[in-house]
């Protein structure tokens, strides 16, 4: 018992050595957001990403973890296992494809 434990313990450590870097948690935005952000996602012309600032994409990526609106669901779905540490990495990514 305590080896499976132990075990356990080991595998944890090795997850969060490997966290996720902002290019890779932003593969999965790209299929509706496109890989500059810079498309209306599901054509919702009012959401365009890549005009947003960084303290805004973090509040939004925030908010949908709760959001309010059904059509906001979305989101919820692509951003409820981020952890905001995730969110912040995110945002930084997204905000530097601009300045290439
Ligand atoms: C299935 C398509 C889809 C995927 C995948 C997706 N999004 Fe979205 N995203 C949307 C839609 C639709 C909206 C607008 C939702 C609303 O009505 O508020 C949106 C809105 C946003 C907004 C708010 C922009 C603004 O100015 O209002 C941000 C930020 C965002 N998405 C970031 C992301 C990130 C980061 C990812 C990847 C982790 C991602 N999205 C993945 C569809 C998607």
């Amino acid at each position: 018992m305590k080896k499976i434990i132990f075990g356990l313990g080991m595998s944890l450590v090795g997850v969060s050595l490997m966290a996720s870097s902002g290019e890779q948690l932003a593969q999965k935005c790209v299929a509706c957001h496109g890989s500059d952000f810079a498309k209306a996602p599901l054509g919702e012309t009012r959401h365009v990403v890549s005009k947003d600032s960084k303290a805004k994409i973090i509040k939004m990526l925030k908010y949908y973890k709760h959001p309010e609106e059904a059509d906001e669901k979305v989101m919820q779905t692509q951003i409820m296992n981020y952890s905001d540490e995730d969110i912040t990495k995110v945002a930084e990514y997204i905000v530097k494809l601009r300045k290439k």
